[in-house]
């Protein structure tokens, strides 16, 4: 889920292989931390006298640690999405007709289908890297009809979730790590990526790891968030990694809407499932309205983005 940010003045530039898309430390380690009373300024003192090395490997640690707690902590299956959600403003596309028991996660789900609609999927094998809980790849495979979906994330209770919860044919999950993708070059047509790429510390070595397992001409489905300014560095990472990019959209509008129309369903489900102690963390986690996170949406100081991109080569 979503890194957390700090005022501008705060913002470092990311050292390498360190990636901190969001310009601060993660939003995973403010709600831990905060809970553990301990304060961001110690965390960020941690940070900085931290090997860059240890940095890396430790920011995946504690992501991956986060999202297994998360996991752990929604025992009733309340949470098949992790993400921000999507919802059109005037004048967009039509949104999906769902089934009735799917409206809960429209939202979320909506965002997945701006994202991974933008091309056909029928007949073609997809991965979707940063599965999270599931919800996303099996709306995708049920609504989008791709030959093979294949779900990856790195942590092993999300995965294992998955394979309880979402079964069709076709669709099958993986443990596996966005940097060291547990596949064969060239074995997908398309990567979507949603909502994930923000954690990962080098976005360098996840777009390496795309371009490889796609086959020649194959796309990448991207959507994540950025702080603001941190656009052209993205930019520049596609570039770099041979993608082309097809399609470029900001959606930071329609997501802050999303967050308007959801925000009194999480505000519930925060009040009736999580421990009183974790509840005032997991409302600025979840962006509830009137939180630092939302507010950092609804000020600009982070962005949203959605590209379509094509690996060089004739499909
Ligand atoms: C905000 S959640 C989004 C999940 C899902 N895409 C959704 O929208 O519901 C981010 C996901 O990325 C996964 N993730 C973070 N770093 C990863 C990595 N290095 N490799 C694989 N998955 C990773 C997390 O475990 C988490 O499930």
């Amino acid at each position: 889920m979503p890194n957390g940010t700090h005022a501008p003045a705060e913002v470092e530039r990311p050292e390498e292989p360190v990636q901190r898309h969001t310009g601060g430390q993660t939003l995973q380690s403010r709600v831990f931390f905060r809970v553990f009373g301990l304060t961001v300024r110690g965390l960020k003192l941690l940070g900085r006298v931290t090997p860059r090395r240890r940095r890396a490997s430790s920011l995946k640690r504690f992501t991956r640690g986060f999202y297994q707690v998360l996991s752990l902590a929604d025992r009733r299956a309340n949470m098949v999405f992790m993400n921000y959600g999507y919802a059109p403003l005037e004048g967009s596309p039509a949104t999906v007709a769902l089934d009735a028991g799917e409206e809960r996660d429209r939202y979320c789900i909506q965002l997945y289908h701006r994202a991974a609609s933008a091309l056909d999927l029928r007949g073609r094998d997809v991965l979707e890297v940063g599965c999270g809980r599931g919800g996303g790849a099996a709306f995708v495979m049920k609504y989008l009809q791709p030959r093979s979906l294949t779900g990856v994330d790195f942590a092993g209770r999300a995965i294992a979730f998955c394979h309880r919860q979402h079964r069709q044919p076709g669709l099958s999950f993986r443990r596996g790590d966005a940097e060291k993708l547990p596949f064969a070059n060239e074995s997908f047509d398309v990567v979507l990526n949603v909502e994930s790429s923000h954690c990962y510390p080098s976005m360098e070595r996840f777009l390496a790891e795309v371009v490889r397992v796609l086959r020649p001409g194959g796309y990448l489905l991207f959507a994540d968030i950025r702080a603001q300014g941190f656009r052209e560095q993205l930019l520049e990472q596609l570039e770099q990694a041979g993608l082309i990019v097809i399609e470029e959209e900001q959606i930071a509008p329609n997501v802050l809407r999303a967050l308007d129309l959801d925000s009194e369903r999480k505000l519930a489900l925060i009040e009736s499932e999580a421990p009183p102690l974790l509840r005032a963390s997991l409302r600025d986690f979840a962006a509830v309205k009137d939180t630092p996170i939302y507010e950092r949406f609804r000020t600009g100081e982070w962005e949203y983005v959605r590209f379509v991109l094509q690996k060089n080569g004739r499909a």
